[in-house]
């Protein structure tokens, strides 16, 4: 039977137009422009989806017609958190759409001596505690990074059900590791693959999404 994700994960509608992109993403021989542009669209459409997830609050306006239209406003302030390196590049799309948003920032990496992931760096505004969090990396794989940045904003006050953790690509294992773990918080995602491979790439994934955006080994 095909996965059936739980129900904290949001997977975007899939459009052709998303297929399309994600095609070109995962495709080998995509060179990095087409790489770049095409991952920022899937970002704007994630990005877009997450924000769907936050509270609003209903707002009546007067239009130049004089009538009243009963709409919606925003509710609650916002802040982007970027787990290093992966995540900087979903920042920009977050830009996009909210205007002079406040991004935090994670370092994350392998402990040399005790093989766990590791906080290096951590960087918030003062009161993200009040604010909703939307964490940004690309591809959620084993979950570890993810669950330490996720402690981390714990620690700075953020409560667990004003995470939104947007991603392209992830798997059963990452999803199950983050949900055990944190299952008041949503996880926003493209697609999902069929798992691991042996070097704990996302399979089929779509390689190194850091080196292949920003063009590095
Ligand atoms: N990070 C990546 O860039 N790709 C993967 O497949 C897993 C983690």
């Amino acid at each position: 039977m095909a996965y059936q994700p739980p129900k904290q994960v949001i997977v975007l509608p899939q459009t052709q137009q998303l297929k399309a992109c994600t095609t070109i993403i995962r495709d080998k021989n995509t060179q990095r422009a087409d790489f770049i542009f095409y991952s920022d669209r899937i970002i704007r459409i994630l990005v877009e989806e997450g924000l769907n997830h936050l509270p609003v609050v209903e707002k009546t306006v007067v239009t130049p017609t004089g009538k009243e239209f009963h709409g919606i406003d925003f509710q609650g302030r916002i802040c982007g958190v970027s787990i290093m390196r992966a995540g900087e590049s979903m920042e920009q799309g977050l830009r996009d759409v909210c205007r002079s948003v406040r991004i935090g920032k994670i370092l994350i990496q392998r402990d040399e001596e005790t093989a766990l992931p590791k906080l290096y760096y951590a960087k918030f505004p003062p009161d993200i505690a009040s604010r909703f969090c939307l964490l940004l990396d690309p591809m959620l794989a084993t979950g570890g990074s993810a669950i330490k940045a996720i402690e981390t904003l714990i620690d700075y006050g953020v409560a667990e059900e004003r995470i939104l953790f947007l991603n392209l690509i992830s798997c059963p294992e990452g999803i199950a590791a983050v949900v055990a773990k944190f299952p008041a918080m949503k996880i926003v995602t493209a697609e999902i693959d069929a798992g691991l491979d042996e070097k704990l790439y996302i399979d089929p994934g779509l390689g190194d999404f850091g080196c292949r955006y920003f063009g590095t080994d």
